[in-house]
């Protein structure tokens, strides 16, 4: 268990890398447990409506890198000299062949005593799904927002052995689709995370980290 002082730490501590060092890489237990934490992220009724792609290798991090060009160039070194780079991507659709699966997948996994509490859960889970899909016709959104959960447990479990890492946006998602092949697989690219450890050359790890002050963020009622 964690202290209260030490989570505290963590966010205070982690912040946003710019410039990481080419030589270090991040080992695979530390991987392994990055993994876990993506896999193990919570989403809306467990749609777990994501892919994470991993690259390491030059060559698969030089696949991303060379669609960041123009207003995004400012990314690029930090994808090829990151330790690796993840990919987070939505589904293109909350299709009823990923709901099976879910529902296939929670039953092997022993959540359901008796088919009635399955058949209530994947009816649950359809609600949401078809109130997305045809009433709010945001399924799209409604997966992305899915991903930034995971997105916010990457970083902060990042931050946790401590790693650091560079969240971006910054990025041709599209170009990044088509580089990756994504669309094939029913995929979009939603941002990327570099991971690895900072260079001395990162101008951002001495800059003091900047919020609003708690009481315009948070209020008690
Ligand atoms: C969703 C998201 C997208 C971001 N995109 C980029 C980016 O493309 N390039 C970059 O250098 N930093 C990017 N950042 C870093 C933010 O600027 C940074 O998190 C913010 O200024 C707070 O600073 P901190 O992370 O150091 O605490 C992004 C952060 C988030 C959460």
């Amino acid at each position: 268990m964690l202290t209260a002082a030490a989570i505290a730490d963590l966010a205070t501590r982690r912040y946003t890398c710019k410039a990481f060092d080419p030589a270090r890489r991040i080992s695979p237990q530390d991987m392994a447990a990055l993994k876990t934490l993506l896999r193990y992220t919570p989403s809306s009724v467990n749609s777990q409506p994501w892919h994470f792609l991993i690259a390491e290798s030059a060559a698969g991090k030089e696949s991303i890198a060379a669609t960041l060009s123009g207003r995004y160039a400012y990314n690029a070194s930090k994808v090829r000299a990151a330790s690796h780079v993840v990919v987070l991507c939505a589904r293109r659709d909350m299709d009823d062949a990923h709901l099976s699966a879910l529902i296939e997948q929670e039953t092997a996994d022993g959540r359901f005593a008796t088919p009635e509490a399955r058949a209530n859960q994947y009816n649950s889970r359809g609600f949401y799904a078809d109130l997305h899909r045809e009433q709010l016709r945001d399924a799209g959104l409604w997966m992305e927002k899915q991903v930034y959960i995971a997105l916010g447990n990457l970083l902060l479990g990042a931050a946790a052995l401590g790693l650091d890492a560079c969240p971006m946006e910054g990025i041709d998602a599209s170009a990044i689709d088509t580089a990756l092949g994504l669309e094939a697989r029913g995929l979009r690219c939603v941002l990327l995370v570099a991971l690895g450890y900072r260079s001395g050359e990162d101008f951002n790890a001495a800059l003091p980290k900047s919020r609003l002050p708690e009481a315009a963020v948070i209020s008690e009622i």
